[in-house]
């Protein structure tokens, strides 16, 4: 098992990965855990997989577990999903001290976090992450969100979890899809900031996605270690380090959101797009070369993503999809900050980018020209 120290004063807390540990939960939960009942919000696809192995291992430890079992998808970070979890959570009396276990992918571990950072002011919550994306990116850095008819985590807190437990099992049972998804935010981390990281996942996509244990460890500890790093140097997004991070998402989120958040586009699909787009759009601007964005469309390509927007058959110009990046909440006082790319593993925040021009790249890339 490793062990990622998230270095933050007054909330540090470890992230644990490694096989097993879902079986292992009581011992792993130490002290965490204060009270027999313990709450537990998941989704119905990860319960199918996973609660028995949670509740056994609970049960054989004196604890009366208690399940939140939501419908999957993206539409549990709404109000209402929230009212009724905060409603239950109530119900069940839990306290500031005690600890919501989030159990499941972005989704569950967004909406559970938030829903602690409210309940009665703040209680704590434990990250037990499922899917590859939350392991190597939800589950860490305490940010909390559900959505609004007005976009994408635009309501949310940063909430810091006080325990990250990211079993590499769980993803023994994760759809193909969603595991090349995850990979997305994996890579992500070698373009923005570590080339020998990006060259490492050029070779092992297809190891990790096949289940290699040795090369999903690899992938999901070294990404938890630069998550972590950043998350301690800017843990609220001030200073334009975490910001870094975002590499990706303001193109993919207007994607998806051309989409219409929906399967037709993953997340995670959205991010590979827009880092493709980020790279290329890059190049336009002189800051790498053509041959340097090629190379990051590769790599996307060969981890099963998609990696060219012409082939989404989206009906829309680029002015709509640009339009969509003004409702970004990263947008501060009429500018939109982009993460755009010095070279592979120099990611920077260009806060000069203009609108007009980016919907003319994207006309020209709907085009596939
Ligand atoms: P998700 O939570 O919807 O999970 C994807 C699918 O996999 C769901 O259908 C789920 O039921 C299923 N699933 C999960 N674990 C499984 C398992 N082990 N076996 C079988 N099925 C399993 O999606 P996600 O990709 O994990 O997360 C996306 C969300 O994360 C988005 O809402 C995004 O905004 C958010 N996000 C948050 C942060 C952050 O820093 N807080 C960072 C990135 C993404
Ligand atoms: N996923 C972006 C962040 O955590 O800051």
């Amino acid at each position: 098992m490793a062990v990622i120290p998230v270095e933050l004063a007054g909330r540090a807390y470890e992230v644990r990965v490694g096989g097993g540990l879902l079986a292992d939960l009581p011992a792993q939960c130490g002290k965490l855990l204060r009270k027999q009942r313990v709450p537990i919000v998941t989704d119905s696809n990860v319960a199918a997989h996973w609660r028995d192995t949670v509740q056994a291992a609970l049960v054989s430890a004196g604890f009366e577990p208690r399940w939140m079992v939501l419908e999957p998808g993206e539409g549990a970070k709404s109000w209402a999903v929230l009212e009724k979890v905060m409603d239950w959570l109530l119900a069940e009396e839990v306290e500031r001290g005690d600890h919501i276990l989030a159990l499941g992918g972005g989704v569950i571990g967004d909406l559970t976090g938030f829903a602690a950072a409210i309940l009665k002011r703040g209680c704590g919550f434990i990250q037990l992450p499922t899917t590859l994306l939350a392991q190597v990116d939800s589950s860490v850095g305490g940010k909390t969100a559900i959505n609004t008819s007005a976009g994408k985590n635009l309501v949310g807190a940063f909430h810091q979890p006080s325990l990250v437990l990211a079993d590499l099992g769980a993803l023994a049972t994760l759809p193909l899809r969603e595991m090349c998804a995850g990979y997305a935010e994996v890579i992500k981390y070698g373009i923005l900031g570590d080339t020998a990281f990006f060259e490492w996942c050029e070779g092992h996509g297809p190891a990790v996605l096949a289940g290699d244990a040795e090369a999903q460890e690899y992938a999901v500890t070294e990404s938890v270690k630069a998550k972590a790093r950043i998350v301690a140097e800017d843990e609220r997004e001030t200073t334009g380090k975490r910001a870094l991070l975002n590499l990706g998402h303001t193109f993919g989120h207007s994607l998806e959101a051309q989409t219409g958040f929906s399967d037709r586009l993953l997340h995670g699909e959205g991010v590979a797009l827009g880092m493709v787009l980020a790279a290329r759009y890059s190049a336009r601007r002189g800051y790498i070369t053509a041959a340097d964005a090629d190379r990051v469309a590769g790599a996307i390509a060969a981890a099963g993503l998609p990696s060219a927007i012409s082939t989404l058959g989206l009906n829309c110009n680029g002015r709509a999809l640009a339009d969509h990046m003004l409702h970004d909440k990263k947008m501060d006082a009429g500018t939109l900050p982009f993460v755009l790319l010095h070279g592979i593993g120099e990611a920077f925040l260009d806060k000069a980018v203009s609108l007009d021009d980016v919907a003319a790249f994207l006309d020209a890339e709907l085009q596939g020209s």
